[in-house]
C-alpha cells in the first residue's frame, strides 16, 4: 500500500475524534447569536493547520465572519502551487426535533458521521487537513505548494470573500484551486463537477393597509396582500415550468451535443431521486432530462411565504403585510445581479393595484463552468480512479459555490471540484452526515492529487 495511505488507516480513529470535535462547534454563520462560535470555529482551523506544520497561519477578521489562511511554500517557486478553498460555516438547524440525535453531539452510526457540517463543509475541509498532515508526517514535505483559504460566511453568499479574493490575489497566486464541497456521483462513483448553478435569492415583501382588518367589514373592498402576494408569484412561472420574468433567458448557454451526450452517458437517475425524495412524479421543463434540468437550466423556487393568520382554527383577518423569499437558480452566463434587477421589475409590474411592494436582493452567486481538459483535472481523475478503482463521472452540479467564479476571473487558475459527499447524506436538512468510507478515500484521493499534480508539471 502506498505509505501515506497505510499512514492515514492507522490513524483514522484519531481522525474521527478530532472531526467530532470541530463538528461540535455550533458555526451557523447567518445566525447573528452563533457570531462567537463562528469565530470560535476560525480559530479551531487555524490552530489544526498551525499544529501539522502550515506556515503564515491567519485568522483574517472582516466585516462579517473570519478567513482563515494558511500556506507552505516549501516546494519552491518551481514547483505548482494549489489553492485548497473550504468552507467552516454550516447552515441552521432547523428543525430541531426532526434529528436524531442534536446535530451539534456528533455520533457515528452504520459507518456514517451524523452532525450538522458533516458532509457541508467540516467534514470534506478536515479531511484535506488531514491528507497534508499525513503527507508531511510520512515525507516531511509536500511535492507542491500549497495555500489554504477556509471561509466562515459560504452558506451566506461570501459576502466578505469576493472583496478579499480581489484585494489579496498576489497572496492567492496559484496554478489551480481544488475545492471539496460537492457530492459524488452515486457510492463508490467518483465524480468530477465541471458546472454549478448560480443563484439568486430575493425577498419579495407586500405592504397593504395600515393594519390588520376584519375581513368582513373591509374585505372586497381593501386589496389582501397575501392574494397580492400570490397573484404575483402566479405569474413568475408558467405552468410548463418557464421562467416569465422578462429577459431572464437572455444569454442562456445551451448545452452543446457534446456535453448532452456526457450526461446521457451517466444514465438515468430519475427512479433514484424519486425515491430519494419520496415523490412519485418529477416535474419540470419540457424537453430536458433530470440530469440537464438540475445542473444546466436555470430555475425559480418560493423557499418560504410569511403573513396573515397561521395558529390553529380560524381568526377571520385581512392582514396588512405579506412577504416571500424567492430564489432562482442560474446557469451561465445568466449574472445574478442582471436576473436581480430583471427580477424587480417584473415584480413591480405584476403588482396589482391597492398594495405598495418592495423587493430586496438577499444575496446571490454567479454561475460557473471549469475546464475539463487542464492538468489539474487530470490529476484530480487519476486520483480518483485509483481509490475508487471505478471511471470518473464529469457532471454539472445544481447547487452554488459563490467564489468559484472568481477564481477564474481573479485568480486566473482553474478549479477543480473534486467532491466527496453524497446527494442522500441532508445536507442543509435535519440528520445530515457524512460516509467515513469517503472520509478516508477523500484523504487518500487527496494525497494522490498532490503527487499527480507535482508530476504534470
Ligand atoms: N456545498 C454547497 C454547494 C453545492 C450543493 C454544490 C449541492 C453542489 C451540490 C454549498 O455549501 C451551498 O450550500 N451553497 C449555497 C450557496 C448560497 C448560500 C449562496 C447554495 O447552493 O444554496
Ligand atoms: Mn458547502
Ligand atoms: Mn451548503
Amino acid at each position: 500500500m502506498h505509505p501515506v495511505h497505510a499512514w492515514l488507516e492507522q490513524n483514522i480513529e484519531r481522525f474521527e475524534n478530532d472531526l467530532e470535535e470541530f463538528l461540535r462547534i455550533p458555526s451557523v454563520s447567518t445566525d447573528p447569536e452563533r457570531a462567537a462560535d463562528v469565530a470560535h470555529c476560525a480559530e479551531w482551523v487555524a490552530g489544526r493547520l498551525r499544529t501539522i506544520g502550515m506556515e503564515n497561519v491567519v485568522v483574517h477578521a472582516t466585516p462579517g465572519h473570519p478567513i482563515v489562511t494558511a500556506e507552505y511554500l516549501k516546494a519552491g517557486p518551481d514547483a505548482p502551487t494549489v489553492l485548497f478553498y473550504g468552507h467552516y460555516d454550516v447552515q441552521p438547524v432547523d428543525p430541531l426535533h426532526l434529528w436524531t440525535s442534536p446535530p451539534f453531539e456528533p455520533v457515528r452510526r452504520d459507518g456514517k458521521i451524523f452532525a450538522r457540517g458533516a458532509t457541508d463543509d467540516k467534514g470534506q475541509v478536515f479531511l484535506h487537513i488531514c491528507a497534508l498532515e499525513a503527507m508531511l508526517a510520512v515525507h516531511g514535505s509536500l511535492p507542491v505548494n500549497v495555500k489554504l483559504l477556509i471561509e466562515g460566511e459560504e452558506e451566506i453568499g461570501s459576502p466578505n470573500l469576493t472583496p478579499f479574493v480581489r484585494e489579496r490575489a498576489t497572496d492567492l497566486a496559484c496554478d489551480a484551486v481544488l475545492v471539496s464541497d460537492t457530492a459524488m456521483f452515486a457510492p463508490g462513483k467518483p465524480s468530477l463537477v465541471y458546472g454549478l448553478r448560480g443563484l439568486a435569492y430575493m425577498q419579495i415583501d407586500v405592504q397593504g393597509p395600515n393594519r390588520d382588518l376584519h375581513s368582513g367589514s373591509y374585505g372586497g373592498a381593501v386589496a389582501n396582500p397575501l392574494n397580492a402576494l400570490a397573484s404575483i408569484i402566479s405569474k413568475l412561472k408558467s405552468d410548463d415550468g418557464r421562467i416569465l420574468i422578462d429577459g431572464f433567458y437572455d444569454g442562456v448557454l445551451e448545452l452543446t451535443s457534446d456535453e448532452r451526450s456526457g450526461l446521457a452517458r451517466l444514465g438515468e437517475r430519475d427512479e433514484t431521486l424519486k425515491a430519494d425524495v419520496g415523490v412519485d412524479t418529477l416535474v419540470g421543463e419540457e424537453g430536458w432530462t433530470t440530469t440537464e434540468r438540475l445542473g444546466a437550466r436555470p430555475t425559480l423556487d418560493v423557499n418560504g411565504m410569511i403573513g396573515g393568520f397561521t395558529g390553529e382554527g380560524a381568526k377571520t383577518v385581512l392582514p396588512a403585510r405579506a412577504s416571500a423569499k424567492v430564489s432562482m437558480r442560474l446557469v451561465p452566463n445568466q449574472s445574478t445581479e442582471d436576473i436581480a434587477r430583471k427580477f424587480t421589475e417584473y415584480v413591480k409590474k405584476v403588482t396589482p393595484p391597492g398594495v405598495t411592494v418592495t423587493v430586496r436582493d438577499l444575496h446571490g452567486a454567479d454561475p460557473v463552468l471549469v475546464p475539463r481538459d487542464t492538468p489539474a483535472m487530470k490529476a484530480a481523475t487519476q486520483a480518483l480512479q485509483d481509490v475508487f478503482g471505478e471511471d470518473v463521472r464529469f457532471t454539472r452540479e445544481g447547487g452554488s459555490i459563490p467564489v468559484v467564479l472568481l477564481f477564474e476571473t481573479v485568480l486566473h487558475a482553474p478549479t477543480v471540484l473534486m467532491g466527496f459527499g453524497l446527494h442522500d447524506e441532508n445536507a442543509h436538512s435535519p440528520d445530515e452526515h457524512f460516509d467515513l468510507k469517503n472520509f478516508v478515500a477523500g484523504m487518500k484521493a487527496t494525497a494522490l492529487f498532490y503527487e499527480n499534480v507535482a508530476h504534470s508539471s
